[in-house]
């Protein structure tokens, strides 16, 4: 049976996730995919604690059959030991999975360049290295003939890119726009509840659905970047964040939302690519007070939800997790496999 061999980079609670699903959904998973799952190289900046202070059994993880164990490595981007372990390590697949900075994708994005450099294929499931830097880590996949997907870095585990991709081809997608941050749309709940903003928030963080830094949900840059993932992968255009243009929900007051409610309508954070009649895009993010009757204002909680506004079938909707471990180490899991079925076609048509 074939097998893949995966390097962990970054043992948060991402990739604890997918290594706990090879663990325990291992066998199941090679019977029903035709391949295996082995974990080679995990590294963390904090290993040694994840191992003394929070009782992470890395012999559970590398009882999969580990060729080599890397212990923890001192900070910064691409520092060497993260260099050294992505270049040297035996795995055939690089899975990218750090605390990265939205800012500049960092250090996700020198994690990412060196894998495709020294011949690995990537998964990751941040959105900095695809949304700042995604035309050119595309390249230099292809260049060097290996694989990068990045399906988790929108919408998590829901299958978005991938079903934009594949299920609706043939279709001519104009638009893209949805609800694409769980934390603000909470948040937008909880204020229509009642509750203000700030208890909304350390609540939203409390679940686990806010960024390290929650501004970036409620002021919209995490949006954003999904926002330029969206438009360059299904509408094919090259923007960048700086042509999206921002506005979250902080300015928002229960006022507000109880006016629009007592008129019908519901605000919801929404992040949108449409194609202009010249060919230019419209990229934005701004709050919209949606009649109750939209497909996107049922969504609630931390769920996302996107619709794409095509030429054969008018407005489809998807809707799912947008957040969550388990739900983003599927992401990671269906990456994989995907990038199993590359592989597979590209040794078929050689022979
Ligand atoms: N903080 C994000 C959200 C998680 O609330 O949707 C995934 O980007």
């Amino acid at each position: 049976m074939n097998r893949h061999d995966l390097a962990l980079i970054g043992f948060g609670g991402v990739n604890r996730a997918l290594a706990d699903l090879i663990r325990t959904r291992g066998d199941e998973l090679a019977e029903e995919l035709g391949f295996a799952l082995r974990v080679v190289a995990i590294t963390d900046l904090r290993l040694g604690s994840l191992v003394q202070d929070e009782g992470i059994d890395l012999d559970a993880v590398f009882a999969l059959g580990a060729d080599d164990i890397f212990a923890a490595w001192p900070g910064g981007a691409a520092a060497p030991r993260n260099a050294e372990v992505i270049r040297e390590t035996s795995a055939d697949i690089v899975v990218e999975a750090t605390f990265t900075n939205p800012h500049d994708g960092e250090p996700g994005v020198s994690h990412v360049r060196l894998a495709l450099e020294a011949g690995k294929s990537v998964t990751t499931t941040n959105k900095g290295p695809v949304a700042l830097a995604g035309t050119e880590l595309n390249a230099v996949a292809a260049a060097h003939g290996v694989h990068f997907a990045y399906e988790g870095s929108v919408v998590s585990g829901t299958p978005l890119l991938r079903f934009a991709a594949s299920t609706l081809q043939g279709l001519r997608i104009d638009a893209v726009r949805g609800i694409l941050n769980g934390t603000s749309n909470y948040v937008l709940g909880q204020m229509e509840a009642g509750m203000d903003l700030a208890t909304a928030v350390a609540e939203a963080q409390t679940l686990g659905y806010a960024e390290a830094d929650p501004s970036a949900d409620i002021e919209g840059s995490d949006v954003r970047l999904k926002v330029v993932i969206l438009a360059n992968e299904v509408l094919g255009a090259r923007i960048t964040p700086a042509d999206v243009s921002c506005t979250g929900i902080t300015d928002l007051t229960p006022a507000d939302i109880a006016d629009a409610a007592a008129r019908g309508l519901r605000f919801k954070l929404i992040g949108s690519a449409e194609r202009r009649a010249d060919g230019s895009i419209d990229a934005r993010v701004e709050p919209m007070a949606l009649p109750l009757t939209h497909p996107l204002a049922g969504i609630s909680g931390p769920t996302n939800a996107v619709s794409f506004d095509t030429d054969l079938l008018g407005t489809v909707t998807v809707s799912g997790p947008g957040a969550g471990r388990v739900e983003t180490a599927y992401a990671l899991l269906s990456d994989i496999i995907e990038i199993d079925a590359r592989v597979s076609r590209t040794a078929e048509a050689k022979r």
